[in-house]
């Protein structure tokens, strides 16, 4: 038994099978509808309930985003329980994006680029064409079926391998395995290209990157894509870590900035230590920025990194007047587990 899924107001349809969630079922039929973490944590899939019922696969932890008296639903975690109508703005492919796929990739090299941060670069197979713009991430799916999402930390163009900056979380989960267990030839299954975090060229505004730790890796994406284009916007990247060994590709940053006069770099430490002798900025990442850029509104902000400091940059940054259409981010990297 499927049921059928109305858009408005683009007047398209979907069928959606019992238990797939609408996102799910959209993306399926190749239908793009706003979303990033797919873990009912960031409210970017937020849609208005028309006509019809739905339930939750899991209650989204994300319930101060959605009002539901008002209609307001989140695609990535809502079933069908009768045909539905339902308010979300399809969005066009900008850009060249393949579909979600899911297939095996061989883990090619392991490189420790810090104390907790593992560069991971994955092989997949020579005969899969894939597209994918730089800042998206992909799902590892795990043998019982939960999946972890990481931002993919290099461009297209380095197909058929991917890199990922994994970051150790001590809770036994799959992080754990890739620093004490994982070798190179193991096979791990994927699926991507997901998300909606890439650079957008609507605008000529300059670009504001704010990372927190790993959150690095789909800024670096996007940077290194911004060169190979010869984009040339104005690019300021604020990268707030704890201490100077967290800063774990600074050099290359450095490199990159000496090279093209249009790429700005700020790193800023939350807790330097003694032996940091550090210099520059500290602090939380999204103050800083707010302290020294008080004209937001001249930029279009791409954030990404532990969702409690996307969510404090967001909160922040609109105070201070900041449009919300001008704040993209990647707000997934420590949600839970999703299916
Ligand atoms: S809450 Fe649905 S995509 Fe993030």
């Amino acid at each position: 038994m499927t049921y059928t899924v109305y858009l408005r107001p683009s007047n398209q349809h979907f069928t959606v099978a019992p238990q797939e969630t609408l996102l799910t079922a959209a993306l399926k039929h190749n239908l793009l509808l706003p979303y990033n973490c797919r873990g009912g944590s960031c409210g970017a899939c937020k849609a208005t309930l028309l006509s019809g019922q739905i339930s939750y696969l899991e209650q989204p932890t994300c319930g101060d985003k959605i009002n539901s008296a008002q209609g307001d639903i989140l695609l990535c975690q809502a079933i069908a329980n009768t045909d539905l109508e339902i308010n979300s703005t399809l969005i066009s492919r900008v850009c060249e994006i393949s579909d979600i796929k899911r297939m095996p990739c061989r883990v090619e090299r392991l490189h420790k680029l810090s104390n907790d941060v593992m560069q991971l670069w994955l092989k997949i197979p020579e005969h899969e064409s894939l597209y994918f713009q730089a800042g998206q991430y992909l799902d590892v799916v795990l043998k019982d079926g939960r999946r972890r999402s990481f931002s993919i930390a290099s461009t297209a163009t380095e197909l058929p391998l991917l890199e990922l900056h994994i970051r150790r979380v001590n809770d036994g989960s799959f992080t754990q395995t890739v620093f004490d267990t994982m070798k190179v030839k193991d096979i791990l299954r994927i699926e991507l290209p997901l998300g909606m975090f890439f650079l957008r060229h609507d605008t000529l505004l300059p670009i504001l990157f704010v990372a927190g730790g790993t959150g690095f890796a789909p800024v670096k994406a996007m940077i290194q894509q911004a060169i190979m284009e010869n984009r040339q916007r104005e690019m300021v990247f604020y990268w707030g870590v704890r201490s100077k060994q967290d800063l774990y590709m600074h050099a290359e940053i450095v490199a990159w900035t000496k090279t093209y006069s249009f790429i700005r770099y700020i790193p800023v430490l939350s807790d330097p230590l003694p032996e940091d002798n550090w210099q520059g900025k500290t602090g939380l990442v999204h103050e800083v920025v707010s302290q020294d850029i008080p004209h937001l509104v001249d930029y279009v902000v791409y954030a990404s990194g532990p969702p409690v400091m996307v969510a404090a940059a967001h909160q922040q940054f609109l105070a201070q007047g900041l449009p919300a259409e001008q704040f993209y981010s990647d707000p997934f990297e420590f949600a839970k587990d999703k299916k």
